[in-house]
């Protein structure tokens, strides 16, 4: 039997271009866990709907890009410089994410927020509909179209519009806010009318979809039922559909040679050859002086993103340095903070907060030969990731707040042997193996090290079992085949009222 058409509409393709000529282009994975999670899912005919992350004014550049990007299945939509000001970086990036994540904009931003709202909400609804264009040229009928994330929002409406008849989800892969903080956004109304448009809704927890349940009813004044939201008799499915990741994927890549040959490498240098180059792979070459025996590794692996609290997590870690002299040369954290986002000036601005404090840390605890905090502003391959997940002793995931953080369930699934301590934000899933912290709280983040570095090997063990249970079992591939036979059975249902 033919698999199943499957249309996934998001910002960000899967692959990012670069352009190396008039008519030739590099393709890079993208990063994040939007792409991460759909990549694992296999079991459809999928096509990728999105932004190349470039602009590309002319007819040649197109012609080439389109092509290189059907090779892996991907069409591109081609937002201009100035829509892409105004929508990502701007409506998407700058009001909806901050937002949706419960961080406000310091006074002088949103005084001038208020003033360009209207024309970024402009851009947005206009990039939205240039999306659903696209997908219109490229439908074919009984494909599910899936459409993702804060950046998509007017998407159903305009999809619906088009073909009424065309199968439409919306999955949101950020926290959905109280209705009292929903309410503050000048376009509330519309944006919530416009995802009402789709079959089925989804978000990564019952609180999610609860908070969007409820900002129906008291702004739309709309039915909130157990089932959704109704209007006039139409209902829209609402529900939670926690994301997982590949966890197979992970768990095959630690056999692979070079992966093998990356973790060798990185157990020597941690294990104390002295202030030598450090080599995970071929294109990341960093120098890294570590001078001590059977020194313990702590990892943090981010998108360079507020929501992430990188400036808490270093902070806590200088906290645990301070109160505990003895750990000073026992200990390193390694931080990957990958680029993103960098023309928002919030993100600007984070980049050398982080530097800062990282340089003072480094300054107060480094020695000649070593220094306490690696940190990397760039992103790692796939292989060299897997390898540095598995020789990793902690992992430090101090998000304020997050969707679903994936990072946390990858270094799990590549914990098998070591059988490493979590750090986690409480209120994540992973939340029975890990140990739980608040971010904001220094102190019990600081202290929450100490234990995860002196934890003795039968209870890593306990905590490490039931984590690999939970990645193991809930996976991206049935998290997106869930979130698919729950559209196919809505739309059924509703065929069935008529
Ligand atoms: N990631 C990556 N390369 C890197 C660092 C991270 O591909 O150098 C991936 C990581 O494997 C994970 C994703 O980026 O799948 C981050 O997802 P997460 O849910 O943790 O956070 P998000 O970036 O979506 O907010
Ligand atoms: C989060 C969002 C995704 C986004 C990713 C990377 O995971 O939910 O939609 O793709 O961050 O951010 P970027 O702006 O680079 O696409």
């Amino acid at each position: 039997a033919s698999r199943e058409r499957l249309l996934v509409v998001a910002n960000r393709l899967p692959v990012s271009a670069v352009r190396r000529g008039v008519d030739s282009w590099h393709l890079e994975i993208s990063v994040g866990g939007l792409v991460s999670a759909l990549l694992g899912v296999k079991e459809f005919e999928t096509r990728w709907i999105g932004w190349a992350g470039v602009n590309v004014p002319d007819e040649i550049g197109q012609r080439a890009l389109i092509k290189a990007l059907a090779e892996k299945r991907c069409i591109p939509v081609f937002l201009d410089e100035e829509i892409v000001h105004q929508y990502y970086n701007g409506y998407c990036n700058n009001i909806l994410w901050p937002l949706f994540h419960y961080l406000g904009l310091p006074q002088e931003d949103r005084l001038a927020t208020t003033r360009s709202f209207q024309s970024q909400f402009d851009a947005y609804k206009k990039a939205n509909q240039m999306f659903a264009e696209v997908v219109k040229e490229h439908y074919v009928e009984g494909d599910v179209v899936w459409c993702h994330d804060y950046h998509l929002m007017f998407l159903p409406k305009c999809l619906k519009e088009r073909n009424r008849k065309m199968k439409v989800g919306w999955f949101l892969h950020t926290p959905f806010p109280s209705s009292e903080i929903h309410r503050t956004l000048p376009s509330r109304l519309e944006l919530l009318r416009s995802v009402l448009a789709a079959d089925l809704v989804g978000f990564h927890t019952y609180d999610y979809a609860r908070h969007f349940v409820s900002a129906c009813t008291r702004i739309l004044g709309l039915e909130g039922t157990p089932e959704g939201v109704e209007d006039q008799g139409r209902l829209t499915r609402v529900a939670a559909f926690p994301i997982g990741i590949d966890s197979d994927r992970f768990i095959r890549a630690l056999e692979l040679p070079q992966v093998q040959d990356h973790m060798k490498e990185l157990k020597e240098r941690f294990a104390g050859r002295k202030g030598i180059l450090m080599q995970i792979c071929e294109q990341f070459i960093e120098l890294l002086m570590v001078n001590v025996n059977n020194c313990k590794v702590m990892l943090g692996v981010d998108r360079l993103d507020m929501i992430k609290g990188i400036p808490q997590k270093i902070l806590a870690f200088e906290k645990f340095l301070e109160e505990n002299p003895n750990w000073r040369d026992k200990v390193v954290l390694l931080q990957i903070a990958v680029p993103t986002r960098t023309d928002v000036p919030e993100y600007q601005k984070l980049t050398s907060q982080v530097h800062e404090i990282v340089g003072r840390i480094n300054g107060r605890f480094g020695t000649l030969t070593a220094v306490p905090i690696h940190h990397l502003d760039r992103s790692l391959d796939f292989h060299a990731l897997c390898a540095l997940y598995a020789v990793t002793d902690v992992a430090l995931v101090t998000s304020l707040r997050d969707g679903m953080n994936l990072v946390s369930y990858e270094f799990v699934a590549c914990q098998a042997s070591k059988k490493g301590v979590l750090i986690l934000r409480a209120a994540q899933s992973l939340g029975a193996g890990a140990i739980l912290v608040n971010p904001w709280n220094v102190t019990e983040v600081a202290s929450s090290i100490g234990y995860a570095l002196n934890m003795p090997a039968d209870e890593r063990e306990k905590r490490h079992h039931h984590n690999f249970v939970h990645v193991t079992t809930h996976t991206s591939q049935e998290w997106a085949a869930t979130f698919v036979s729950e559209l196919n059975d809505t739309i059924v249902e509703a065929q069935l009222r008529t």
